[in-house]
């Protein structure tokens, strides 16, 4: 049993099922890439093309989300000519879901043949070199939540201790560099820290992040990124700086910026993630 009372096998089954629900409404369409949009970043689930939107609460096991009640959507098509599928809302360890149940919709899309997992979210900016608005390549991630997806008997195809040293896949960060440069999408990089919240960070615990190498902080991603890694899927990812984190600015931390901001660097974003799929393939091909 892990943290929920479940099982291996029930969690195996419980992506089965939910794999099957995906499958019966997309057809053929086997996805090589999957891409988790976070907070304010939905609207790249629009550049698809022979879009199949699935919501949520059609589908069994998979976790609601959202603390306002809005549903998340599946979305299933072809983004820049690349088979993909997208989940525009995450479950958050905040709103109550243990790390194994959150990460529940990476196993379907690992089920559903995805070989590449690409992960967003919005982020309090730590580094002194990094503003609001700024793109931030994931290079690594402090997994500081108290949880870890992978506790319990260990579900079948998984690795029992994946190796994190590349959990963001190091050719698909230097395509990504590449791909910024080119699409003229100024790009920062640096780590990540996964925090449980839901409430915002002190002062204190932002100044004691930046000394253990945290660039950014939130409250998503690392779960699902640990779960990429047990299924060997290849993963990398992009944080949208919503905000100067606790006591770098003076402003009081609010929901309301990282949609503001998020509204503003939508369209950067979107541009360097459709230029990055639409290359992935090469990289992919590689062993
Ligand atoms: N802290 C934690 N999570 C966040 C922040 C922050 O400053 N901004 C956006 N998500």
């Amino acid at each position: 049993m892990n943290a929920d009372g479940v099982g291996a096998t029930d969690v195996k089954a419980g992506v089965a099922e939910a794999a099957d629900a995906v499958r019966s409404r997309i057809g053929d369409l086997e996805p090589v890439v999957g891409l988790v949009l976070g907070s304010g970043l939905g609207s790249l689930g629009d550049a698809f093309e022979e879009a199949v939107g699935i919501p949520y609460e059609g589908l069994p096991h998979w976790p609601p989300v959202g603390v306002a009640g809005h549903s998340g959507t599946l979305v299933a098509g072809f983004l820049q000519g690349v088979p993909a599928v997208a989940l525009k809302g995450r479950a958050h360890l905040y709103e109550g879901h243990s790390a194994g149940v959150a990460t529940l919709p990476v196993r379907v899309m690992a089920a559903l043949g995805i070989r590449a997992l690409f992960v967003s979210n919005a982020a309090g900016a730590i580094n002194p070199d990094f503003e609001p608005g700024d793109l931030m390549l994931i290079s690594d991630h402090l997994n500081l939540m108290g949880q870890n997806p992978l506790t319990g008997p260990v579900v079948a195809g998984d690795h029992r201790f994946p190796d994190m040293t590349d959990a963001y896949d190091s050719t698909l960060r230097n395509l990504s560099r590449e791909t910024a440069v080119s699409a003229g999408v100024p790009l920062k990089e640096g780590v990540y820290a996964g925090l449980l919240g839901p409430s915002y960070e002190t002062p204190a615990e932002i100044r004691m992040l930046e000394r253990v190498g945290a660039d950014a902080v939130g409250m998503s991603t690392v779960p699902e990124v640990i779960v990429a890694g047990a299924l060997g899927l290849r993963c990398f990812g992009v944080s949208c700086m919503t905000n100067f984190a606790a006591g770098i600015s003076p402003e009081p931390l609010s929901h309301t910026d990282v949609m503001e901001v998020t509204e503003r660097v939508g369209g950067q974003f979107q541009a360097l993630v459709c230029s990055v799929i639409g290359r992935i393939e090469s990289v992919l091909q590689e062993p």
